[in-house]
């Protein structure tokens, strides 16, 4: 059985160490990739107590909702819209420090300030994506950006 998360505390830096190899020993005994989506976005959820923490997966020609951590969300995005379907189309990773000044940002909550989206890739494809939300501006750098890529990677896709 999984133990609890040890919630680390420090800085953002501190933090993501301190939660790398829990997610790592988290997922290393399961091969099932839903239960291994939910228990990374619940995680995540846990340490950062992001606003909102989920996966959406390609499936043809969009993206579907998969695992996630808080209020309900769109569950279906093109290819090039908002933030995730950008994240998907660019095969790289968006940081958005303030949500409203991105163009065709797709706001499934209000209170979503600011977001990360994380790319993941499988035989050189994009075939998910990661997204972290906040209720505050600004919330993201090269810190999450550099550890949330290192994350996603730990899923055996
Ligand atoms: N804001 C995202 C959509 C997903 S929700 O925020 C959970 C976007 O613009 O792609």
């Amino acid at each position: 059985m999984a133990e609890d998360l040890k919630v680390a505390a420090g800085t953002k830096e501190e933090q993501f160490l301190g939660l790398l190899p829990q997610i790592k020993a988290l997922l290393e005994g399961e091969r099932d990739l839903v239960a291994n989506m939910a228990n990374f976005v619940a995680a995540l959820k846990e340490q950062f107590n992001f606003f909102w923490v989920g996966f959406y997966l390609v499936k043809e020609d969009e993206l579907v909702l998969g695992p996630f951590q808080g209020p309900i969300a769109c569950t279906r995005i093109r290819k090039g819209r908002g933030v995730c379907g950008t994240a998907w189309e660019k095969a790289e990773t968006i940081v958005v420090p303030d949500v409203e000044k991105f163009p065709g940002h797709i706001a499934c909550s209000s209170l979503s300030k600011s977001e990360i989206v994380v790319p993941v890739f499988k035989e050189g494809s994009v075939i998910a994506v990661l997204d972290v939300d906040s209720s505050e501006l600004e919330s993201f750098d090269e810190i999450d950006q550099r550890y949330l890529e290192a994350m996603v990677k730990l899923i055996n896709w």
